[in-house]
């Protein structure tokens, strides 16, 4: 059954949003009284998660989206507009690694096309569909969750963690949403869209086949802090200005 969104209410859509980072921010926005829209490719665990969010008390519908099947985010788009008209905020969480970390001599193309398809060409088929709902719900907000993988200025600084990780097809993936990213904000300055990209930072999920209950190693954050700075750009006031940025819990970060 469809709850409609009362007027006026913020409205959220997340994609990957069935578990981890994505579960861990749709669980803290709808508890601040945005209606979420929780984005998920499997029915049965996104299902779940609207249960286990309206538990949390807050306001949720499922919507299934693959963000590499182009119908399904038509589809998606169609049945949102249909039923609320508007979209304020799109969160694109979803996202994989495929932990393929061959040196770039040898990297399996097929495995980063997988990554690609997912990551980059998946979050730009979905932002592309909802723009029209953002434009209806302006003030709005596109919040792209990248990594600290991504960022070419760690992973070309001798003195950073990242200098020697190794992981090509994944760090590329999200170095290009960053640079959709720059493009995407420049080119909706002045019209009243914002967007930016986030790192969660090394976060105890799922991601990357790890078993989400597995012990925490020494460095790896909870999920809460994980979603931490998503939940505070989605949580700003719609027309806060900033725009084209790529941040973290602890500030700016390098692209
Ligand atoms: N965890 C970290 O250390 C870390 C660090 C930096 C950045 N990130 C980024 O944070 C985001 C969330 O990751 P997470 O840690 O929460 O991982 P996660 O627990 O594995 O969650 C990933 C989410 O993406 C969904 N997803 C995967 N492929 C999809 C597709 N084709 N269509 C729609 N949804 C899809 C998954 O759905 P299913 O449940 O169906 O698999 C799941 O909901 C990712 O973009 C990741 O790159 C994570």
């Amino acid at each position: 059954m469809t709850i409609l969104a009362e007027s006026k209410q913020v409205m959220t859509l997340i994609t990957g949003a069935d578990k981890g980072i994505g579960y861990a921010t749709a669980e803290a926005l709808g508890k601040k009284g945005q209606f979420i829209l929780v984005g998920a490719r499997d029915q049965e665990r996104g299902q779940k998660a609207v249960q286990k969010l309206a538990k949390a008390g807050a306001q949720a519908v499922f919507v299934q989206l693959d963000v590499t099947n182009k119908d399904q985010i038509k589809a998606a788009a169609d049945r949102i507009k249909a039923d609320y008209g508007y979209l304020n905020i799109l969160i694109n969480n979803a996202g994989i690694a495929l932990g393929n970390h061959a040196p770039a001599s040898k990297a399996s193309t097929d495995s980063m096309r997988q990554e690609f398809d997912v990551n980059f060409f998946g979050l730009i088929d979905v932002t592309q569909a909802m723009l029209p709902l953002l434009e209806k719900g302006k003030p709005a907000k596109i919040i792209n969750v990248s990594s600290n993988m991504g960022s070419l200025g760690l992973a070309t600084d001798p003195s950073s963690r990242f200098y020697k990780v190794n992981s090509v097809g994944y760090q590329a993936s999200k170095a290009s949403v960053n640079f959709f990213t720059i493009t995407l904000s420049k080119e909706l300055t002045d019209e009243g869209i914002t967007v930016n990209s986030v790192n969660p930072g090394w976060t105890a999920t799922s991601f990357g086949g790890r078993p989400a209950s597995a012990p925490k190693p020494a460095g790896m954050q909870d999920v809460a802090t994980g979603a931490a700075q998503i939940i505070k750009l989605a949580s700003a006031p719609l027309d806060d200005l900033q725009t084209g940025t790529f941040t973290e819990n602890a500030g700016r970060l390098p692209w």
